[in-house]
């Protein structure tokens, strides 16, 4: 009898256990796996110089502070100075070297300066990890007056880092090696849902540049990795409710996934499902695009935006 009462009393609690482990199984199914130890992530980044974007919250941060504990010198840049230094502190503290830079990627006149300062002070840098990012979720309805949307989206995603690209890669390449990872999202290989015009748009359009670029640089020595992120538990994904049943991983798990890309230098890192979803999607596209239409109709539109600017502590 107490036992039923003591079991009773932990029902809620319980349940909250047991949805906690369902997500995690399920994170653990969808997404892909790090599979990198600590010594292999040392003896690829020990000593190098290793400049992460968007290194002040979220993925970024603790890309940085896992590559610091394996003896990288971690070049952090992002607009918040405060939060850079939080993360280079974690660095050091972790047995590396940090170098903050607060820069807003999106600024044209900022980004040239840092790069060559970069340069002038590292050398060039082994790898790059591209990270920074923005999403907005917003509908098409709901962005007309809202221009700066997609300029903001397109800043931050896609012209920011190919500026970063175009000054530092020419001292990888003169140099014969080097790697790029770049953080794109799976939402470049599925099928663009409405509301997601200004992210998807500005991800895609990086996704393109950079493996065109990749297929440049390799006949130079650097090698590149397109990294496809599903659902993360950041401060992006945060505000948006409908991720709230989806499985997620936690910044520092899919840290461990960008670290097996360094490691490893594969080209591509994604779900195991989503080539299969590539043939699908595409083979069934029209009937696709009826049903995701009908189901937005039916949805009266509804939006919830993410900015991190607009939700930053
Ligand atoms: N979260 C997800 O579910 C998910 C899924 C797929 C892909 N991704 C991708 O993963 C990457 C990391 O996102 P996250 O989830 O870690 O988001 P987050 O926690 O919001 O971090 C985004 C980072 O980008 C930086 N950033 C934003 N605007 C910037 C600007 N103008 N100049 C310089 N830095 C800027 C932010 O720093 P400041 O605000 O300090 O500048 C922050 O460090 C992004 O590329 C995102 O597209 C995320």
């Amino acid at each position: 009898m107490a036992g039923l009462a003591r079991a009773l009393a932990h029902a809620p609690r319980n349940r909250t256990v047991a949805r906690l482990a369902r997500s995690r199984a399920a994170a653990w199914l969808v997404n892909p796996h790090a599979d990198v130890t600590a010594a292999e992530l040392r003896a690829a980044v020990a000593g190098k110089t290793v400049l992460v974007t968007g290194a002040s919250y979220g993925l970024g941060a603790a890309t940085a502070r896992r590559l610091g504990a394996a003896g990288a010198t971690v070049v952090l840049l992002a607009r918040t100075e405060h939060a850079l230094e939080e993360t280079a502190r974690a660095v050091r503290e972790a047995g590396g070297f940090a170098h903050p830079y607060p820069v807003d990627l999106s600024d044209p006149a900022a980004v040239e300066p840092v790069a060559a300062d970069i340069i002038d002070r590292h050398g060039p840098v082994d790898v790059l990890v591209n990270n920074a990012g923005k999403s907005i979720r917003r509908s098409i309805a709901d962005s007309t007056g809202r221009f700066g949307d997609f300029e903001r989206t397109i800043g931050v995603n896609y012209l920011g880092p190919v500026r970063l690209m175009l000054a530092l890669l020419p001292a990888m390449r003169e140099r014969g090696s080097g790697h790029l990872v770049n953080i794109s999202t799976i939402g470049v290989r599925i099928p663009p849902g409405p509301r997601w015009a200004a992210y998807q748009a500005s991800k895609s359009a990086f996704d393109v540049f950079f493996r065109s670029t990749a297929a440049e640089a390799a006949a130079d020595g650097v090698t590149a990795s397109s990294v496809y992120m599903a659902l993360i538990r950041t401060r992006m994904s945060a505000p948006t409710a409908i991720f709230d049943n989806l499985p997620g991983l936690s910044a520092d798990e899919a840290a461990g996934i960008v670290c097996r890309a360094i490691v490893s230098r594969p080209a591509k890192i994604s779900p195991w499902w989503a080539d299969a979803a590539e043939v699908v999607f595409s083979a069934a596209r029209h009937p696709w695009e009826r049903i995701v239409a009908g189901m937005y109709r039916d949805s009266h539109g509804a939006t919830t935006t993410q900015d991190t600017r607009e939700i930053r502590p």
